[in-house]
């Protein structure tokens, strides 16, 4: 019984303000792929994927990983931490998969990468989130060079903690995606969500995530296939 007034409304989730402080976060059931092109109503989903949210936010705050959940309804809604958000997409890449493939061709799919790979996509529904260099991100004053170092270690860490986790579970993670944002005190602060949404799992190369969706299956398969991960996870 949160209260909180709308300010954001994506494909995906709604944002509502309860006080300068927090933020309630409700994942909608709906799932969407290309800009929004392919969109079907997704019974079940919202609560499936706050429910993962939540789950790998909380495994990663075990390991130090500040991050903004601050608590959960037990169904579509989570309380956060408000933030200043930086707008740019941070994604690490275990597999080569995805746009990767389609910027660079010479790489079979799948191939494992040596080390994993961290790139940053500025946050723009009009330019399609175009790929952007460090460099970039240091002329915009989006953050300092040492703000910059601490997401990327950041974020290779939050690859490590996730990929063993499920590794030892029997999946792998191919790659995901992270948003950071800084709290009052100006410290950077992992945010949004991390779920089906925003990685691709595979188990016997099998997608438990929205690839499933991209590549054609229907709302309620990509909700089977959330149910399946949370089983195979133990998230509640
Ligand atoms: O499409 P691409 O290969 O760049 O996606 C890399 C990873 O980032 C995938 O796990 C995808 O689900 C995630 N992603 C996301 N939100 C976006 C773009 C990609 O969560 N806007």
């Amino acid at each position: 019984n949160w209260v909180g007034e709308l300010i954001y409304e994506g494909k995906a989730k709604r944002v509502y303000k309860v006080n300068d402080e927090l933020l309630i976060m409700e994942f909608k059931d709906e799932v969407t792929a290309f800009d929004g092109a392919r969109k079907e109503h997704a019974p079940g989903k919202g609560r499936l994927a706050a429910a993962q949210t939540v789950f790998f936010m909380q495994l990663l705050g075990k390991y130090g990983i500040r991050n903004h959940l601050v608590d959960w309804d037990g169904d579509r809604k989570i309380l956060v931490k408000s933030l200043r958000m930086i707008p740019i997409e941070v994604i690490v890449r275990n597999y080569a998969y995805g746009s990767f493939l389609k910027r660079m061709p010479l790489v079979k799919p799948l191939t494992k990468f040596r080390k994993p790979l961290v790139e940053f996509h500025l946050k723009s529904d009009e330019l399609h989130d175009p790929l952007i260099t460090t460099d970039d991100i240091i002329e915009a004053g989006l953050v300092n060079y040492g703000q910059l170092n601490e997401i990327i270690n950041t974020a290779l860490r939050v690859n490590s903690i996730l990929s063993e986790f499920m590794a030892s579970r029997g999946l792998t993670l191919v790659d995901f995606k992270l948003e950071f944002g800084f709290d009052k005190s100006g410290n950077i602060v992992l945010a949004d969500e991390i779920s089906g949404d925003t990685m691709r799992i595979l188990i016997n190369g099998r997608h438990l995530d929205k690839e499933l969706f991209r590549k054609g299956a229907s709302a309620l398969d990509l909700v089977r296939a959330y149910e399946e991960m949370n089983r195979l996870l133990n998230i509640p």
